[in-house]
């Protein structure tokens, strides 16, 4: 790999400097060179074409080695559920190697500057079969003490540089107003405070080891019945007073990249609207660092696909996540500058920032971390995401079922033995692993095993747990207008749960309730049937460990809900959801509460 240093770079702009005249360069016109930042004297070496390549962000199966270096590209999109030669059990040294050989192709290219591989490790490194699977990011909202984050952040950080790769395509600071959003899970809070403050922690924790990308800029919870990539009907001091705040916290911090959110305010798609991205973002806010389009994004903009490219640049994108068509992309800008679509002032603007990225993330010292397997599902690791799985599961409700004392279990549910579930989306494949068994961790049947209390007997049961899912989802696969124990996403064995909760009540024996879920589900009488009710949400890997751990009373339960509880299918925004809820935001009991 060549070394890139500041003499070279400087060498150089002097002879180009002497070449362009006859006489000695009088440069007291210009900045003199010494005052130029190195990327800056980087970027004045760089042609249009190595400068357009530096923004393109293919996804890794939509390029070849060869193009990487023929093309300079500058950041590789590894998508949700993309694996090295498209095997989801890949080793950790494929995927190693896989991240080695693009950063061998930038190496060979004209400009020679290392890219940067981008990849959704949105709670734990969890496209990768073996890695931790930590709780998301509904479970960390609930987590009072902050410094759990912190470490969860930091181990994700971890098992991402332990595999070469760079870019986190996390946290996402959504505040999900409405609980019908698929991606409810993925939004820490309906709280604005507590997604500012969870995302605090989230970055102090990842940023000595990962670039995080704070996302989705501006508003993405706030649509209308939230519909994913919707429409946002919020007022300007709406959006800013419930969905600004993280970001402005997050710019204070420095944080090296902003994604674009699909969704429109008003009308206007984000991704080509210049007041929220070049007058607030870049503006008002002073966002210095990488501004990111999302998956095609670009695509959803009025127009030719030059017009939607020139729109989105010039609205303020800066690195286009263009999967697949990306070397249209490519030759179209370098088409819109030569037409003066674009000012080549705008793309520098972009490229410095994204040189700058790279600078301070260590790429040009390092642009390969060396390969670290024992950070892959390490015991460390694991005890991070029990304390994580413990300290975010919200008990609701106890008539003096809870804790265990000497129970005879008999354990039923459709999560009651699958680890799949309690991960849920972005777990192995974008919409989540379908198998009971995802490589990693403990279910719930494995939980209370350890015990030593289950029977397969219902007969001889005195206490039937019953483990209630949704189904794995992601994005707008998750949205549903109908989220309820048994509508919805709801997974469809839930029915017989129920079912088996009445039967159980009527033959005199405890029923505890676990609800594992994306999101609140509106309970309707079902609790009627209940002595005890914990609220699991996406606990991760270790969820069967947290869980057995906490009705045992070896821990006691500290999750505070992040939300409003529904009580019915009508008050679903948050201004409905404020007077008209089962259990408040703030709620949730320990084992002593009455
Ligand atoms: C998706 C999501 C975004 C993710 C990106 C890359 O569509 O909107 O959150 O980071 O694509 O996977």
């Amino acid at each position: 790999m060549k070394k890139w240093s500041l003499s070279l770079v400087l060498v150089s702009l002097l002879i180009l400097a002497a070449c362009n005249t006859n006489e000695t360069p009088d440069t007291s016109e210009e900045a003199p060179i010494e005052s130029l930042s190195e990327m800056e004297a980087l970027l004045n070496t760089l042609t249009l074409e190595e400068k357009v390549g530096q923004m393109m962000q293919p996804e890794r199966s939509g390029i070849t080695l060869e193009e990487v270096t023929e093309y300079n590209i500058g950041s590789i999109l590894n998508a949700g559920g993309s694996h090295p030669n498209n095997n989801h059990l890949a080793s950790f040294d494929e995927w190693y190697q896989m991240i080695e050989s693009f950063q061998e192709a930038a190496s060979a290219s004209s400009s020679t500057i290392p890219l940067v591989y981008g990849i959704d490790a949105v709670h734990g490194n969890n496209n990768v079969y073996g890695a931790t699977i930590f709780p998301h990011n509904i479970n960390l909202g609930m987590i009072q003490d902050g410094s759990i984050i912190e470490d969860v952040a930091a181990a994700t950080g971890r098992e991402m540089r332990a595999l070469g790769m760079h870019l986190n395509f996390s946290p996402a600071v959504s505040v999900a107003e409405d609980i019908r959003w698929g991606r409810t899970y993925e939004s820490m809070s309906q709280d604005v405070d507590i997604v500012t403050s969870g995302m605090t922690h989230y970055l102090n924790g990842i940023m000595p080891y990962a670039i995080p990308t704070v996302k989705h800029f501006v508003g993405d919870g706030g649509t209308y019945l939230g519909i994913d990539q919707g429409n946002s009907i919020l007022d300007e001091a709406a959006i800013r007073d419930r969905h600004l705040p993280p970001y402005e916290a997050a710019i204070e911090l420095d944080v090296p990249v902003i994604m674009a959110s699909y969704h429109s305010i008003r009308g206007v798609k984000l991704h080509g609207h210049e007041y929220w991205l070049k007058t607030v973002l870049k503006g008002e806010l002073g966002f210095q660092g990488v501004l990111l389009s999302d998956y095609n994004a670009i695509n959803q903009l009025e127009g030719d696909f030059k017009t939607q490219l020139t729109t989105a640049i010039n609205a303020g994108v800066d690195m286009l996540m263009q999967p697949f068509n990306w070397k249209d992309a490519y030759y179209l800008i370098i088409e819109a500058v030569e037409d003066g679509d674009i000012l080549e002032a705008r793309i520098d603007d972009a490229v410095l920032r994204i040189l700058t990225m790279k600078e301070t993330a260590g790429l040009f010292e390092t642009p390969l971390p060396a390969l670290d397997t024992s950070q892959m599902y390490s015991a460390d690791h694991q005890a991070v995401a029990l304390e994580a799985a413990r300290a975010s599961m919200v008990l609701l409700e106890n008539s003096d079922a809870l804790p265990l004392v000497d129970p005879t279990i008999y354990l039923s549910g459709p999560a009651a033995d699958h680890v799949g579930l309690m991960a849920g989306g972005w777990t192995t494949f974008w919409q989540g692993n379908p198998d009971p068994d995802i490589g990693v961790g403990t279910s719930i049947q494995d939980g209370l095993d350890a015990y030593g209390d289950l029977t397969d007997s219902y007969a001889d049961a005195d206490t039937v747990i019953i483990a209630f899912s949704e189904l794995s989802y992601a994005e707008g696969a998750g949205d549903t207008m109908t989220p309820t124990l048994t509508g919805g996403l709801a997974h469809p064995d839930n029915a017989d749960g129920l079912a088996l909760a009445e039967r159980a009540q009527a033959d005199g024996k405890t029923v505890i309730a676990l609800l594992v879920s994306g999101r609140p589900l509106v309970l309707g009488s079902a609790t009627d049937h209940f002595d005890a009710l914990v609220a699991m949400f996406l606990p991760g890997s270790e969820g069967g460990e947290a869980i057995a751990s906490l009705l045992y009373g070896t821990h006691d339960f500290t999750g505070k809900l992040s939300y409003y509880w529904p009580e019915t299918i009508i008050d679903l925004d948050i201004e409905s959801m404020r007077d008209n809820y089962r259990y408040p935001l703030g709620y949730g009991l320990t084992l002593t509460d009455e």
